[in-house]
């Protein structure tokens, strides 16, 4: 594959120097070109108001109050004597923060770009009146990021890094280290591609030091946006010991794939030494700058022992005539980076740069001509930046969301700011949390007795998953007990005692009290009822000592309840043939149905007495079967000894009589024979998708490339017909790989419906109390709201495409079992596609189809459903990887993988089938039915 690669000019590189300064991304670049300004946040902080805001005279940026991203700290004036006409207003007003250690600002719906400029800005102006500038740290997230030391009070002090945002929000924490009380005047987020800056990963911040503009002659020309598509702030180096200026009008570019868009304006102009035949020095120290901002500016640099990224842009600037030579070399203390040195090309920008940070004390950095040069050399500009850790992982996302809704729900002020767990020392008050290392902190325990809480019991707390311990004793919570605080799997105490509570203990709940995995305290909340409805009197305390109760006696319980559970449901089933039609539906919906209808004796005959197995879901098998004239088909008949399923059998066989499309997977007929229940579907030859996404990595045979597009955009337009082509649209709620199913062509089809919902928004009746869904795929705020929308299946769909392109399950499991979303967002924060692609794939791929699939599926996995596409968005882009891939010359590879594949499924087809096998039964452990047809043997 060779892609149009700029010429390579950096690419020697001595052996500690290894260099990245080019990449090949050129598509995404272009279409990342179209710049607006969505996505910039900029905060006038202090500003009174809680709407409202201006355009900022410079740059045509509106800026905001912060009262919508922090809740506490007090607005100020800066003193008059420090305000001058030329200043822009954000820096008029602070705000500043006298009460509580940490105190955080929360950006969030950060989804656009994992990659993010950060930019604070202070002007401390007296406006206290205390005459005494204050030193305090600052934080991203959890991590430290610098220490603002202001010296004077007229001084505008900026910090800014490049940073890796891992999460759909960022907290920028003011930090009080007993040196004064902190305060801010502006705070700038704006988004940059995530290719840009790779040297700022998930582990590692750039904390800017420099960024020098070589050549204007006027010092306060800073170049930033609207020049600067990223608004990055370039300072303008002026008359520096007697350089000469070489500058153009013309337009300088960078190439497409350039890491770091350096703009036209700051490129345009550049230095060179006076004397010809000497060389450009800068010099600085550990903790200090070469730069001289502008009067009055000054940069943030106090990091202890930095290591240091330096960046150089070159662009040629004059049309060199005849044998004029112009070369170059970059010495950093007495080594050069080049041994050949490079040379520029005219009106186009080039880089160097460090991927590994340096550590010394002091630099002293030339700019050189070689020996070959007639030519002095010229620079145009420069940034360093030192950089620093950001290895310290917060509190688990879910338990972010979950303790921040509840702060929210309750205005809960305490110390609650920045994050829950970390660190240790500023983690929030009443509550617990477990530190693993390597992993996320978790909440484990929270309690909120006599804290003044009114209204019901949030649902947010049944999404900290990993709590132990809730105290919400002694406040005036009214409202019912919610029971999906039983799924909570880890918690053994509940108080809820001393509230105003009503309705009865939800029967989740009494279960988890019977089998003594909870002390469920509620004592004090006169109007629950509890000794008259379902609980027995006075247990609670009792059932508290459940860990002394012998195991023996805890194995008659659990069984005695089982049996019970037994009973009562095989009482509801009697009653559940009755009405197992949907409402409005009438008796006789089966018979409705326009397909085929079978008797349970037809049935015998097509399977022959039911004797080959392909699959098995909750509701029973899935069997090989034939009609007269030959046709194979898949029959799924529903046990009748299991009571589950019944509803979703009808829903999935009223739905696919209501709908056809080539993405789906067709019903023939279908049985309604006393007992019996079967639906008839058209064979699937190749299985689920699931088995050749897994197969590959143990057999060998692997889907290509350009198989999984078409896969992939098979599959999305069978959704997209779900949610568009239908009325109302459907969703399917159980979208994953083991329920895409292949033909014989490996044509992609969509199956099992038993969880369809039809969904209409201004209807309430999709809301469920139930969660369905598989682990790994369901959507985080369909898990928060119990509300599904048809962006719940783009999510599961995203999570599809992650599959597609990594190889990998959903949920990796690595000694920390981690979700592919989380996986793969990781690895493409540091600009590295091949860390993710599936390495069966053998590279026979076009680049650039594969970032573009990965950044659809990132977008489909977008945590907020606004910010996800609509199916018909994401068939469009997968339509585009496929001209991508086609423009490419990809079809090569398909023939010889329907070879290789027959190969294996004729070998493989046993082990195939027990691992569809074993792997419905663990689904279905969390879940209903589920539809598998294996591969077969012809
Ligand atoms: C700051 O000054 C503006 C107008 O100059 C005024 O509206 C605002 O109330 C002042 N804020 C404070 C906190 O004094
Ligand atoms: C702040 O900077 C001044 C010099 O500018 C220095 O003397 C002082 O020690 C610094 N304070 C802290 C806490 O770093
Ligand atoms: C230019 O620099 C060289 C070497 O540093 C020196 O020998 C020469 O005298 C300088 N020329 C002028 C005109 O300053
Ligand atoms: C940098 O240059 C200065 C002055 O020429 C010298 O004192 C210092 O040792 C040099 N530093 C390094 C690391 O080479
Ligand atoms: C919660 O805190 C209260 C007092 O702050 C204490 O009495 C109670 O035992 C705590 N609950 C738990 C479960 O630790
Ligand atoms: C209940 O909470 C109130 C404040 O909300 C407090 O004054 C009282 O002491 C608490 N009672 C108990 C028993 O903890």
């Amino acid at each position: 594959m060779e892609l149009s690669r700029p010429r390579a000019i950096m690419a020697a590189a001595g052996p500690w120097l290894l260099l990245l300064c080019l990449a090949a991304f050129a598509v995404l670049q272009a279409a990342r070109a179209q710049h607006d300004n969505n996505g910039f946040i900029s905060i006038d902080c202090g500003l009174s108001g809680e709407t409202g805001g201006y355009e900022d005279k410079a740059t045509k940026l509106s800026y905001v109050p912060d009262a919508r991203f922090i809740d506490a700290g007090t607005n100020h004036n800066i003193s008059a004597e420090y305000v001058t006409g030329s200043m822009a207003k954000s820096w008029r007003n602070v705000r500043s923060f006298g009460a509580g250690t940490r105190n955080c600002y929360t950006l969030r719906s950060l989804v656009s770009e994992p990659k993010y400029i950060i930019r604070a800005k202070f002007k401390y102006g007296n406006y206290d009146g205390l005459d005494s500038p204050p030193v305090f740290d600052l934080y991203i997230g959890v991590n430290y990021w610098y220490t603002v030391n202001i010296s004077r009070s007229d001084e505008l002090m900026i910090a800014e890094a490049i940073a890796v945002v891992p999460d759909d929000f960022v907290q920028v924490c003011l930090v009080n280290t007993g040196a004064g009380t902190p305060f801010i005047s502006s705070l700038d987020v704006r988004p940059l591609h995530r290719t840009l800056y790779p040297q700022a990963t998930v582990a590692q911040g750039l904390a800017l030091t420099s960024r020098l503009n070589f050549g204007p002659t006027d010092e306060y020309a800073v170049v930033r946006y609207p020049s600067d598509p990223y608004d990055r702030l370039w300072f303008p180096m002026v008359d520096m010991l007697g350089w000469a200026v070489i500058s153009t009008t013309k337009e300088v570019q960078h190439r497409n794939d350039d890491l770091f868009q350096v703009p036209s304006a700051v490129l345009r102009t550049a230095i060179r030494p006076r004397n010809a035949s000497q060389k450009i020095d800068l010099s600085w120290s550990s903790g200090s700058s070469p730069m001289k901002p502008p009067p009055g500016y000054m940069l943030i640099l106090g990091r202890p022992s930095p290591e240091y990224i330096v960046i150089l842009h070159f662009a040629e600037l004059q049309v060199l005539r005849g044998n004029a030579v112009r070369q170059l070399n970059v010495v950093l203390n007495d080594k050069p980076w080049y041994p050949q040195g490079f040379t520029l090309e005219y009106l186009y920008g080039v880089v160097a740069c460090n991927s590994l940070p340096f550590q010394y004390s002091s630099y002293n950095l030339s700019v050189e001509a070689t020996g070959d040069a007639t030519l002095p050399p010229i620079i145009n500009a420069a940034e360093i930046y030192s950089v620093f850790p950001t290895t310290h992982l917060g509190t688990h996302s879910q338990d972010v969301s979950a303790i921040t809704a509840i702060k929210t729900k309750y205005r809960v002020k305490k110390n609650w700011m920045g994050d829950p767990c970390v660190p240790n020392a500023m983690a929030w008050d009443r509550l617990t949390c477990s530190y693993a290392t390597g992993s996320n902190p978790r909440i484990t325990s929270v309690n909120l007795s006599s804290s003044g809480l009114s209204d019901d019991i949030s649902s947010s707390f049944t999404n900290l998953k990993a709590v132990k311990y809730l105290d919400l004793s002694n406040n005036s919570l009214i409202g019912s007990i919610p029971d999906a605080l039983s799924q909570l799997p880890s918690l053994t105490v509940l108080d809820l005692s001393g509230n105003k509570l009503n309705g009865s203990i939800p029967s989740g709940l009494v279960k988890r009290i019977q089998d003594g995995s909870l002390d469920l305290r509620y004592g004090n909340n006169p109007n629950l009822c509890t000794s008259s409805c379902n609980m027995p009197a006075k247990t609670d305390m009792k059932l508290a000592s459940y860990i002394a109760v012998p195991a023996v006696l805890l194995v008659v319980i659990v069984s005695l309840t089982t049996l019970l559970i037994y009973l009562l449901k095989s009482k509801k089933q009697g009653s559940m043939n009755n009405s197992i039609t949907p409402r409005n539906e009438g008796h006789n919906s089966l018979r409705r149905l326009e397909s085929r209808q079978f008797t349970y004796r037809e049935l015998e005959i097509i399977t022959n007495n039911f004797q080959r197995v392909l699959g098995q879901g909750g509701f029973g098998y899935v069997y090989d079967g034939f009609l007269g004239d030959g046709t194979q088909v898949a029959v799924k008949l529903r046990s009748h000894s299991s009571n589950q399923g019944a509803k979703e059998f009808l829903a999935e066989a009223q739905i696919l009589t209501r709908i056809h499309h080539m993405n789906l997977v067709s019903m023939i007929g279908y049985c309604k024979d006393g007992e019996y229940m079967a639906l008839v579907y058209e064979y699937m030859s190749e299985g689920t998708l699931q088995e050749h996404i897994d197969g590959c990595n143990r057999n060998g045979a692997c889907l290509p490339w350009t198989k999984r597009l078409r896969i992939a955009l098979e599959s999305a337009q069978g959704l997209e017909y779900l949610h568009k082509g239908c009325n109302p649209p459907l969703i399917h709620r159980d979208v994953k790989s083991t329920n895409i199913l292949l033909n014989a062509k490996l044509e992609a089809r969509i199956a099992d419906f038993g969880l369809s919902k039809a969904f209409n928004s201004a209807d309430t009746h999709v809301s469920t109390n139930t969660l369905v869904g598989t682990p790994g795929y369901v959507d985080p705020e369909y898990q928060m709201t119990m509300q599904p929308t048809t962006k719940s299946d783009v999510y599961s769909f995203g999570v599809v495409l992650l599959e597609l392109v990594t190889g990998k399950p959903a949920i990796l499991q690595e000694a920390v079992p981690i979700n592919i979303i989380q996986w793969v967002r990781q690895r493409l924060a540091q600009g590295n596609i091949e860390a993710v692609v599936d390495a069966s794939m053998h590279n026979e791929y076009d680049v650039n189809a594969v970032w573009k699939v990965a950044d659809i599926a990132l977008k489909c996995t977008s945590q907020s459903s606004v910010h996800r596409p609509t199916m018909t968005e994401v068939v469009a882009q997968l339509q585009e990887c496929i001209d991508l891939e086609n423009a490419h010359g990809g079809d090569h590879a398909n023939n010889d993988y329907n070879m290789s594949y027959d190969d294996f499924t004729t070998d493989q087809s046993t082990n195939v089938s027990q691992s569809i096998t074993a792997f419905d039964m663990e689904l279905n452990l969390r879940r209903s039915p589920t539809m598998s047809t294996g591969p077969a043997t012809r």
